[in-house]
C-alpha cells in the first residue's frame, strides 16, 4: 500500500519506518528542511533503540523516503496519517494549529479518493474538524472528492516505541465507513496476527480512548505518590504496599510503581488537556485535577527530602549534588516535562550546584541549559560524584542499579543517598551506615 505519514516526530518516524518494514511504501513529510536532509542521510533527531536501523534499511531498500513537500506527499499515499504535534496551549488544551494546517493541504492538493487517519492525539471531536477542514479547502478548488477521516491513536511508549508499534496489544480504529475499515485492516495485517488485536468504534470513542488510557496510567502513578507519601509518615514501606498490592490482578503490578512525578511528553499534557476538555463541556473532571496536583507535588518532592535533611533551604547555598538520570524515563534523552529540571531548577534557586550525568539525555542537556557555573555535565556516572555533598536520583537507568558502593563512599563528602525511584535497597545501605531517603519509605527515615 502507498501510505503517507506527515509529521515525523516520534510517533511519526516510528509509524513510518515501521509501516516500511513490513512491506508498505511510505513517504514521511515534514515542514523541517534540515530534518528530512538528516533523515534521508539516516540520522534520526531522537534517541530510540532500533528506530535508526530500520529507518536506514528502509530507506536503501526504497520503502521510505523524506519529502518537505507537502503536495508531493498528498498525491503520494492512498492513506494520509496526520501525526504532528498537539503542544499544549497556555490554557492546557491541545494546539490543534499543526494538524488543521496539514488537513488544509490535504485538502487543496488532493486529486483522488483518500483515507485520512489521525494519529496524533487529539480532543474528541477533532476527526470533525479535519473533516471540515478537507471538505472546505475541496469547495474552494469547486471539487468534490470523496474521503474518510479515520482515527488511530498511537500507544507507544517511548524508549520501547519500534517495539511497541510491531507488536501492539491493541490497534483501535475510529471509524463507521466499513471501506475504511476494510483497508485499515489490510494496512494493519502484518501486526496483527495470531488474535485479533483490532477494535473498530465510532470516530469520538477512538478519540477519547487514548486520553482514557494515558489518563488512567498517570492516575495509577499519582494514587501511588498520594500512598507513598502516606506512607512515609505512618513508617511504612511503600514498596512492600506495591509489592501486595500488585498480586492482586485486579490492580496489577504495572504503573504503581512510585517516584519523583511522572513527566514526558503525553501524560503531562494530556491530563490537562482532557481536564481542560472536561471543563468545555461542563463538568468539572475533579480526579483529574488531582492526579495533576499530586503529580506537581511529588516532582519537588525530591527537594523537599533534602531541604528537609538539611534544616532548611538556606543551608543549601554553596552545596554541590551529585544528579544521575536527566531524561524523564529509562532508555530516551527526552527531558521534556522530567523531574530532574524541577529538582535542579529548585537546587539553583537555593544556591546550590549540580554535577549531573545520563547515559543518554547530555547532548539535550547542554541543549536546554548551555553553559552555566552551577551545572557541570559530567561524562560518566561516576565522575559526577566526585567531591559532591549528596547523590540524587532521578531516573533509574539500568546502569545505576549497581554502582561501587565504596568508590561511590570515597567520592561524595557524605554517605547521603536521595533516591527519586527507590532504586537501592534501604536496609542494606543502612548496614554500611548510609543515610538514605527513597521515596514513601518511612522505615529508612
Ligand atoms: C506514555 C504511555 O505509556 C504510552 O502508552 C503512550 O502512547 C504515550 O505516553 C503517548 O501518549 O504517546 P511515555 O510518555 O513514553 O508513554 O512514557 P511512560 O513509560 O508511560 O512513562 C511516563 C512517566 O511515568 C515517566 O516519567 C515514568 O518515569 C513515570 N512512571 C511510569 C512512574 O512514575 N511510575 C510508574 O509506575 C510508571
Amino acid at each position: 500500500m502507498k501510505i503517507t505519514i506527515f509529521g515525523t516526530g516520534y510517533v511519526g518516524l516510528v509509524t513510518g519506518a515501521c509501516l516500511a518494514e513490513v512491506g508498505h511504501n511510505v513517504l514521511c513529510a515534514d515542514v523541517d528542511e534540515s530534518k528530512i536532509e538528516r533523515l534521508k542521510q539516516g540520522i534520526i533527531p531522537i534517541f530510540e533503540p532500533g528506530l535508526e536501523t530500520i529507518v536506514r534499511d528502509n530507506f536503501n531498500q526504497g520503502r521510505l523516503n523524506f519529502t518537505t513537500n507537502a503536495r508531493e506527499a498528498v498525491e503520494f499515499g492512498d492513506v494520509q496519517f496526520i501525526a504532528v504535534g498537539t503542544p499544549p496551549d497556555e490554557d492546557g488544551s491541545a494546539d490543534l494549529q499543526y494538524v488543521r494546517a496539514v488537513a488544509r493541504s490535504i485538502g487543496e492538493a488532493m486529486t483522488s479518493t483518500k483515507i485520512v487517519v489521525n494519529k496524533s492525539t487529539v480532543p474528541v471531536g477533532t476527526g470533525d474538524k479535519v473533516q471540515a477542514e478537507i471538505s472546505t479547502a475541496l469547495a474552494e478548488r469547486g471539487l468534490s472528492i470523496e474521503f474518510d477521516v479515520v482515527s488511530n491513536p498511537e500507544f507507544l511508549k517511548e524508549g520501547a516505541a519500534v517495539n511497541d508499534f510491531m507488536k501492539p496489544d491493541r490497534i483501535i480504529i475510529g471509524t463507521t465507513n466499513p471501506a475504511s475499515e476494510k483497508r485499515m485492516r489490510e494496512l494493519y495485517a502484518p501486526f496483527n496476527r495470531n488474535h485479533d488485536r483490532m477494535i473498530v468504534m465510532d470516530l469520538r470513542s477512538a478519540e477519547l480512548t487514548k486520553y482514557a488510557a494515558n489518563a488512567m496510567l498517570a492516575t495509577k502513578i499519582s494514587f501511588m505518590n498520594e500512598l507513598a507519601n502516606l506512607a512515609e509518615r505512618l513508617g511504612a514501606d511503600i514498596e512492600q504496599v506495591r509489592i501486595g498490592i500488585g498480586s492482586d490482578p485486579r490492580i496489577g503490578y504495572h504503573f504503581i510503581y512510585p517516584g519523583c512525578g511522572y513527566g514526558g511528553s503525553c501524560f503531562p499534557k494530556d491530563v490537562q488537556a482532557l481536564h481542560r476538555t472536561a471543563r468545555d463541556v461542563g463538568y468539572n473532571a475533579k480526579l483529574l485535577a488531582a492526579v495533576e496536583s499530586v503529580n506537581d507535588r511529588q516532582k519537588v518532592k525530591l527537594f523537599d527530602l533534602i531541604v528537609r535533611h538539611y534544616g532548611g533551604q538556606d543551608a543549601l547555598a554553596g552545596k554541590t549534588f551529585a544528579l544521575w538520570g536527566l531524561a524523564f524515563k529509562p532508555n530516551t534523552d527526552d527531558m521534556r516535562a522530567a523531574p530532574s529540571r524541577e529538582v535542579m531548577a529548585a537546587l539553583w534557586g537555593a544556591g546550590a550546584k549540580v554535577q549531573a550525568f545520563d547515559p543518554e539525555a547530555m547532548e539535550e542537556t547542554q541543549r536546554i541549559y548551555g553553559q552555566r557555573d552551577d551545572l557541570l555535565l559530567c561524562g560518566t556516572r561516576d565522575s559526577a560524584l566526585k567531591g559532591a555533598d549528596a547523590l540524587i536520583v532521578c531516573t533509574e537507568w539500568k546502569a545505576f542499579r549497581a554502582p561501587d558502593f565504596a568508590l561511590m563512599a570515597s567520592a561524595l563528602k557524605e554517605k547521603l543517598i536521595f533516591d527519586g525511584r527507590n532504586v537501592y535497597d534501604p536496609n542494606r545501605l543502612a548496614e554500611d551506615n548510609w543515610l538514605y531517603y527513597g521515596i514513601g519509605r518511612g522505615l529508612s527515615i
